[in-house]
This record gives C-alpha cells, sequence and structure tokens, in this order.
C-alpha cells in the first residue's frame, strides 16, 4: 500500500493529540505501521522550534517571523520523517499541520492568510490525505487545555475570543476542503469519539488498499 497521512485539527483543548494516540495504537493493533508526530515538532531541529514559538511573551515575535518559524519547522518535519515515512508505505499521523497555520497565523494579526497560502506553496507543497476536525465549543476547549498545566501557553493565552475564531475558521475550512476533511463532534466520551474517528481512517484505508 502507498502511504496514508492524516493529521488531526481543531482548537487547543479538543483532543485532538488523546484522539491521534487512539488512532495509532488501533491502527498498530490491525497490523499496519504507524508513525505518529505532531506540530510544531516532530523532528529534531522541528522541536528546538517549537519551544521557540511556543514559550515565552506572546509578543514575542511578529506575525510574519512566527509564520516563518512554523514553516520552517514544518519543512524539517516533513523532509526528515513525514516523506521517508510516507514512502515506505507506512500511515502517518501527524497532531497538527498545515490547517494550523492557516488558522493561527492567517487569521492572528491583520489578513496574512496569502503569504501563507504562498509559502506553504513555496515550501511544503503537501496536504493531508485525511484531516480530522475535532470540533468543539471553545469554552470546553480551552478548559480543558488549561486543566493541563505546563509552560506552552503563548497561544493559549491568547483566550476565548481568538478560540471562536478559530472554531469557526476551522468549519470553514472543512467546506474549502470537502475532500479529505471529516468533523467530528468532540464533546462526546472519549472512546465513542475514537470508535468514528476509527471507522472513517478505516475506510480510507480500505479504499486505497482496493485501488492499489
Ligand atoms: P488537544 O491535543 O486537542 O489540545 P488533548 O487530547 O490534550 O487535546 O485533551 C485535552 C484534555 O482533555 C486532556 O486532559 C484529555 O485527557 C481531555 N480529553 C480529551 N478528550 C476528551 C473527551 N472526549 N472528553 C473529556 N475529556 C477529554
Ligand atoms: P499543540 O501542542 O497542538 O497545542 P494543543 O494541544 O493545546 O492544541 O499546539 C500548540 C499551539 O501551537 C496551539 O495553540 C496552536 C499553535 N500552532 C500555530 O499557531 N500554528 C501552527 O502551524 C501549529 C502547528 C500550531
Amino acid at each position: 500500500m502507498a502511504g496514508l497521512f492524516i493529521s488531526f485539527e481543531g482548537i487547543d483543548g479538543s483532543g485532538k493529540s488523546t484522539q491521534a494516540k487512539l488512532l495509532a495504537k488501533a491502527l498498530e493493533e490491525a497490523g499496519h505501521d504507524v508513525v505518529l508526530t505532531r506540530e510544531p515538532g516532530g523532528s529534531t531541529g522541528a522541536e528546538e522550534i517549537r519551544s521557540l514559538v511556543l514559550e515565552g511573551d506572546p509578543d514575542r515575535w511578529s506575525a510574519e517571523t512566527e509564520l516563518l518559524l512554523f514553516t520552517a519547522a514544518r519543512r524539517d518535519h516533513l523532509e526528515r520523517l513525514i516523506n521517508p515515512a510516507l514512502a515506505k508505505g507506512k500511515i502517518v499521523i501527524t497532531d497538527r499541520f498545515a490547517d494550523s497555520t492557516r488558522m493561527y497565523q492567517g487569521t492572528r494579526s491583520g489578513d496574512l492568510r496569502n503569504m501563507v497560502d504562498q509559502l506553504h506553496e513555496l515550501v511544503i507543497g503537501r496536504e493531508p490525505d485525511l484531516t480530522f476536525l475535532i470540533d468543539m465549543d471553545p469554552d470546553i476547549g480551552l478548559s480543558r487545555a488549561k486543566g493541563r498545566g505546563g509552560t506552552e501557553e503563548r497561544f493559549e493565552d491568547f483566550g476565548a475570543d481568538l478560540q471562536q475564531k478559530m472554531r469557526t475558521g476551522f468549519l470553514d475550512l472543512a467546506q474549502q476542503y470537502p475532500d479529505r476533511f471529516r468533523v467530528i463532534d468532540g464533546t462526546r466520551d472519549i472512546n465513542i469519539v475514537a470508535k468514528d474517528v476509527l471507522r472513517i481512517a478505516n475506510e480510507v484505508v480500505n479504499s486505497l488498499k482496493s485501488s492499489a
């Protein structure tokens, strides 16, 4: 089978990493070769960039510099981890990818979306085959994310208004790319969400097998 590239997207605290892990485990148990990864990060260089963008003062970077840092991290992640794994026929599951940049950097300050799209074209040029949007009310997501603690709070500090804008923006993106997006109601019990996600992933895996 050719490799399969799956991403999880959604606001902070929506349950992306929980669901990415559960899907990876279920697909591994079914005998697939799975690589579970995340952004920003996923490769050594990109993990170093991660701490630059997620820690410290919220005004630490201009919007443009921040976009370049996230994009540099993604390029490294793609070159070192994602592309080689896909070339070996593996299933790559990433907790966030380029849709997060479209939302967070593309709508945060002025309208950087054009620059986000141009940079993506120029140095990334790859979309996932399947994207799960874990959708939920930002108040629930934010209280879950805050409950986690830790130092990576630059974005969580932007608060509920930003999260609301992100939620709407993600739902718009799902309409813009209906072929790869599946919107999942993340307010339900973890195992019910996981069952939904696995059913959809299996449909895509099976359709790839039958077209191989
Ligand atoms: P994200 O990666 O989207 O920020 P996480 O997977 O880290 O979200 O989940 C945030 C918090 O919410 C974690 O403490 C996690 O255990 C909890 N959580 C995740 N999914 C659910 C769910 N369906 N119901 C209740 N709590 C959840
Ligand atoms: P993440 O670790 O996924 O946080 P969470 O688990 O709380 O969702 O991502 C950290 C933050 O980085 C998150 O607030 C969104 C932000 N981010 C961007 O702004 N642009 C990007 O391209 C990516 C991948 C993440």
